[in-house]
């Protein structure tokens, strides 16, 4: 049966109501939207947070009423101040509350008594402090769900909206208006990218803080801006998703609508942990975020001009039909530079058509290049380089262009930029400027913003934000594609049943046996095999499945068998068997006298075949993550291996298989036998609908699973719940 991913996913999530959607939704918009506002601890004392926080309110533009909240103050600023937000006649859809942490709760009281839908708590000493500080936010959290109160921070710097002229915060600044929405665990990165934003003139539509994420977090504010019309990218800094599941049904959804740049630092506790599997280990500390990231097409930015570089050309800029770019400059030496970095971040040279090399032909000194990059030498004025510039943009091969200029004596490049600037607005294909050095980069920089034209002076820069234009594009088509997760008949029963004897008996391991009976209840085949508790039973065992065979002592205190000699592989004839019976019977009671031992296996010598490894581990913030990569001493050397937050679905599986370097190997190159990738691809999916099903799975690992020309073994295997 095949489920669509988002019926599935809608499954899972919890299960609002459209009319609890479409309150928290106005609840939020209130963040921004505000008719009144509430400021609770308005002091009358300049330097205060309170005052300053009025100040901005007052004197930054903001249309609606304002409601300064004071018990201590009949005015401040001039406006009328009211002891608490019950005694104002009036209704009041926002409230900024800055009064000492221990006062919040009974505020938070009256807001809700006062029926407000929205507040903003930039008050500090809550969980951040520890202790009676976390108290007391579990306290305003109960709070507010007794009201139903949506509530931002606290511990925050609060909100900036733009376009409405509202700046809740207590910043002396605020960011110039544009189409870049940015959202931020961090309060002084806020402050940080404020002055830095004024500094380089990036526009921003909403600024918000989100302080501790007591309750609102950036999910519920990337949904609400995915349907802003001010804003045309999100951007958003990091420091830990909580709820990972949630987050990236949300961005698959809102990456439709527009996209989403992140920046994620620090790491998760858990991920640090000891592990015992192959997949433990290699999942790391970051593995699930970038996963998840990459699932939910958002894209990672791992510095902060890397972010807001690449925000601009978002916020500016159309997306190219395809990667094929033109790069046009008058100094070789950038289009050398310029070059390099478009081929290492993806990027392709559109073909000049031969109209277009005609054309240039007519007005470009001989020595100049007419191939892609297109170097139109020193010897070119702002008119040149701007005919150039106009019949390559126009060129149908062309996608989008990145315009770079040097500063040289016969070249206006103000003019140039004004050229370019009339003619880019003209089309729909992005341009990104790379006009670098000079005295007047400032101005012609001026000049190119009033095109839309964002500049990065150094290469480099300039093509990697216009390789996240061009990325935007591929995440748009794939997750547009159709997404099946193919759910397969299996018996979960079975499988409780193993769980439950595992909990009866206080283990948390279980034997490559049980893992293996887990995994046959999934339809996933291991070689034949039988237990035994006696050599006699184990030759008539070896009998019955066929030699040759391997013997393996199964005992669920013995992880690593064969480093004390409880693995013998090959046995090809009864005689062999006898002795590597015995020898593995002294070699556990030399090397392992304690182990609880349920007996030894006799398991069928599958053919060797390349060798993967699938598995499955539990993040914390994501849930169960299934892996992928070429077993054996591959995945200790070259960690060679490709992660997904389940449920994975077919195309995931394949993306899986053929995103990892040793994709060759499998696919058979130079005379190798060409492994059943559709095989792989099944495994995948059921260990995915495995790990989807039984939450407590923390470690999986089938290591290898031998894969033939025509299916495959897991020929073994390790398993571990939490409970
Ligand atoms: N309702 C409304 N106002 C009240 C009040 C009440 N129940 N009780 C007292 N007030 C008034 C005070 O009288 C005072 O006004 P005044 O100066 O005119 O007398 C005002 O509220 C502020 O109270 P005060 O006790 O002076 O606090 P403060 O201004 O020194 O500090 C905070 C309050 C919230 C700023 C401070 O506790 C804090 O948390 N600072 C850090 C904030 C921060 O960094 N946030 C994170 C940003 S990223």
């Amino acid at each position: 049966m095949a489920l669509n991913l988002m019926q599935l996913n809608d499954r899972q999530g919890v299960n609002h109501t459209l009319e609890e959607k479409l309150m928290a939704k106005s609840a939020i918009d209130k963040l921004f939207n505000p008719k009144s506002v509430a400021v609770v601890g308005a002091s009358r004392h300049s330097g205060k947070i309170g005052h300053a926080v009025l100040y901005n309110l007052v004197y930054g533009g903001y249309r609606g009423k304002i409601y300064p909240i004071n018990p201590n103050a009949n005015e401040v600023l001039g406006l009328q101040c009211y002891p608490s937000v019950l005694k104002v006649p009036e209704e009041i859809d926002l409230a900024v509350i800055t009064v000492p942490s221990v006062l919040v709760p009974q505020v938070m009281e009256e807001i809700g008594q006062k029926n407000i839908s929205t507040s903003i708590v930039i008050s500090s000493g809550f969980k951040e402090v520890g202790g009676e500080g976390a108290k007391l936010e579990r306290e305003i959290v109960e709070i507010a769900k007794k009201y139903g109160i949506r509530f931002l921070g606290p511990n925050c710097f609060g909100v900036i909206d733009t376009w409405n002229s509202l700046n809740t915060t207590f910043s002396s600044q605020s960011p110039l208006k544009g189409h870049i929405a940015f959202i931020s665990q961090s309060g002084a990165l806020c402050v940080a990218i404020l002055n830095q934003g004024l500094m380089e003139k990036i526009g921003f539509s909403k600024f918000i803080n989100l302080g501790n994420k007591a309750d609102i977090d950036e999910i519920d504010l990337m949904e609400y801006l995915a349907d802003d019309p001010q804003t045309k990218v999100i951007t958003l800094y990091l420091e830990d998703i909580r709820q990972g599941r949630k987050f990236v049904r949300t961005a698959r959804k809102v990456v439709k609508k527009k996209p989403v740049l992140v920046i994620k630092a620090g790491r998760t506790e858990e991920g640090e942990k000891a592990v015992s599997s192959h997949t433990g280990s290699l999942a790391g500390m970051d593995v699930a975020y970038e996963t998840a990231f990459k699932q939910s097409g958002v894209i990672r930015a791992y510095r902060i001009d890397e972010l807001f570089d690449a925000a601009e050309a978002f916020a500016n800029q159309p997306i190219p039909k395809s990667e094929k770019v033109a790069i046009i400059t008058n100094g070789g030496g950038v289009g050398v530079l310029l070059t390099d970095a478009a081929s290492l971040n993806g990027l392709k040279f559109a073909r000049f058509s031969q109209k277009t090399i005609e054309e240039l032909h007519k007005f470009l000194p001989p020595f100049a290049s007419f191939r892609n990059p297109l170097d139109v030498t020193g010897n070119a004025n702002e008119e040149v380089y701007f005919n150039a510039f106009k019949t390559i943009i126009n060129d149908p091969n062309v996608d989008g262009v990145i315009t770079a200029s040097l500063p040289l004596q016969i070249m206006d490049e103000r003019k140039l930029a004004h050229l370019i600037g009339e003619v880019a607005t003209q089309v729909k294909k992005p341009v990104i400027g790379c006009f670098m050095g000079g005295e007047e980069v400032e101005e012609v920089e001026d000049i190119l913003r009033k095109y839309n034209i964002p500049n990065y002076t150094e290469p480099e820069r300039a093509v990697k934000a216009y390789a996240k234009l061009v990325r935007y594009k591929k995440i748009l088509e794939e997750l547009n594609m159709e997404e099946n997760v193919v759910t397969f008949d299996v018996n979960r029963k079975g499988v409780a049943e193993i769980f439950k004897k595992l909990r009866e008996e206080n283990r948390t391991r279980l034997t490559e046996i049980e893992a293996k009976q887990v995994l046959e209840n999934y339809g996933i085949i291991v070689p034949k095999y039988r237990v035994v508790k006696s050599l006699e039973e184990a030759v008539e065992a070896a009998e019955d499945i066929g030699y040759p065979v391997v013997l393996k002592i199964v005992s669920p205190d013995i992880i690593h068998k064969s480093d004390i000699g409880a693995v013998k592989i090959n046995i090809i004839d009864e005689k062999k068997l006898r002795v590597a019976y015995q020898e593995i019977i002294r070699n556990v009671k030399k090397h392992a006298p304690k182990a609880v031992v349920h007996g030894i296996s006799v398991q069928e010598m599958v053919p060797s075949g390349i060798e993967v490894i699938i598995g499955g581990i539990k993040d914390p913030q994501f849930g169960p993550l299934v892996m992928f990569g070429l077993g054996g001493i591959y995945v200790e050397i070259f960690r060679d291996v490709a992660f997904r937050v389940t449920p994975v679905s077919e195309r995931e599986a394949e993306k899986m298989i053929s995103e990892i370097r040793g994709y060759n190997i499998i696919r058979g190159v130079r005379g190798r036998t060409r492994g059943d990738i559709n095989f792989i691809k099944e495994t995948i999916m059921r260990v995915s609908q495995l790990l989807e099903d039984f939450k407590e799975i923390s470690e999986l690992d089938i290591n290898p699973l031998t894969v033939h020309e025509k299916g495959g073994f897991a020929v073994d295997a390790r398993m571990k719940i939490k409970y």
